[in-house]
């Protein structure tokens, strides 16, 4: 977080106070803060303890000249690198979902371009209330991002979800996001099927025929998703990798037992398909050691073509509602993906160059190009531990601005 800059938004409500030791704990982390204070926040704290916490000025203001002659409300919202609304109040969520802009917070927050955090914080019949929860359903598909409330007690006696989440958790929610991971819970309820390392396709009894695949990739895609709170199923090819952690694991040996095992644990609403399916196997399997015969010439392999896992289920009745693959290539490696996106009714794939050189089969590191519908978006290099957070991460995302019908 060293270095980055947050706006922090405090709304009014008696967990206000908790607003000053989140600017400790951000500044605490290197990143700076600067505050707007809303007028009914103003009940709670003075602009003068924020404004002695932050470091900097406090903004309360939308009509005041000088806060417009030293930085308008477009400038202070897009010079942050992160909007944090805590605490988000009933009111102050209900305005953000009607893209009302009738205040100096409500208009940094219709005008800003950058990700917003809202830790509400509010009576928990307001937190139940039907308006309450569309609001915070259209907030969650414009792709703002929620920590908490918490369940407990309230100050006002009654007890339930409602609570401001603490400001180590608040914190927390603000580093997962700078380090590109969903936030905690950020999959709950969803089921997630992973497939993963290879396929043996056996020629007879002794030997078969594999490829490179570690299964490392799939294995961490699993361990994240399941970390962001989903409920995962891995299929698994022959790899010497432990089951990870808060995962059903399922191992199968062929590609033809892969496809019985994944489509025996539909439904799913998302399916990543990691696996490095063999695309052909033997076409008939020798029950006994093939031997080899004295002058005669090597046996020839007769093969035949496996199913391919994703295209059947991408194009199958119990599709999940995000189906994710990978385009292990060679060359052309965006030329390809794209093709292989549109042939297989991927929504996303996820391509990478597997070229020898480039040590990915096998090791630890990753480049991904993201093939979606909209385009390409290239990752950096990062480890694959990264690259499953951060498709996670966007995963989360794109179910939260697509809910459930
Ligand atoms: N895949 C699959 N079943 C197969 C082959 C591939 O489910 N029989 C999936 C992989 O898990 C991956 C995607 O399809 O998500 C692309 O795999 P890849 O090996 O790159 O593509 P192929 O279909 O094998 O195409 P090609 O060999 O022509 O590159």
């Amino acid at each position: 977080m060293q270095g980055k800059r947050i706006l922090l938004i405090v709304g009014g409500g008696i967990a206000a106070y908790k607003a000053l030791e989140l600017v400790r704990l951000i500044r605490g982390a290197g990143a700076s803060v600067r505050a707007i204070l809303t007028a009914a926040g103003e009940k709670f704290v003075t602009p003068l303890s924020l404004a002695s916490l932050t470091g900097d000025k406090v903004y309360t203001d939308l009509f005041s000249l000088t806060d417009e002659a030293e930085m308008g409300h477009i400038e202070l919202s897009r010079d942050a690198d992160l909007l944090v609304v805590a605490p988000a109040t009933a009111n102050l969520m209900a305005r953000m979902a009607a893209g009302i802009a009738d205040d100096l917070a409500t208009t940094a927050l219709l005008a800003t371009d950058k990700p917003v955090l809202c830790a509400p914080a509010m009576n928990v019949r307001m937190w139940q209330h039907p308006a309450t929860r569309r609001n915070v359903e259209t907030l969650q598909r414009d792709g703002i991002a929620f920590v908490g409330p918490d369940a407990g007690e309230m100050a006002c006696g009654e007890f339930g979800p409602g609570r401001l989440a603490e400001p180590a958790a608040i914190l927390a929610a603000i580093r997962e996001h700078f380090a590109g991971r969903a936030p905690t819970g950020a999959l709950s309820g969803v089921r997630v099927l992973v497939t993963a390392g290879p396929t043996h396709e056996p020629i007879d009894p002794v030997r078969y025929i594999a490829n490179r695949s570690s299964g490392k990739q799939g294995y961490a895609i699993a361990a994240a998703a399941a970390a962001a709170g989903a409920d995962v199923i891995l299929v698994s090819g022959p790899v010497g990798l432990p089951d990870p952690a808060g995962v059903t694991t399922i191992r199968v040996e062929t590609a033809r037992e892969m496809l019985a095992a994944v489509e025996g644990a539909l439904p799913a609403d998302v399916g990543i398909f990691a696996a490095a399916v063999a695309d052909w196997r033997v076409e008939t399997e020798g029950g006994q050691k093939i031997k080899k015969q004295k002058g005669a010439a090597p046996p020839a392999l007769a093969l035949a073509e496996n199913p391919d896992i994703l295209a059947t289920i991408a194009g199958g009745a119990k599709r999940p509602r995000l189906v994710i693959g990978f385009a292990a290539e060679t060359e052309k490696v965006i030329e390809h993906a794209t093709a292989k996106r549109q042939r297989k009714q991927a929504d996303w794939i996820l391509a990478n160059d597997v070229s020898p050189d480039t040590g990915v089969m096998g090791g630890d590191a990753n480049t991904i190009h993201l093939v979606g519908a909209g385009g390409v978006d290239s990752w950096p290099q990062m480890s694959k531990i990264e690259v499953a957070e951060r498709l996670v991460a966007r995963i989360a995302a794109a179910l939260a601005q697509s809910p459930r019908a």
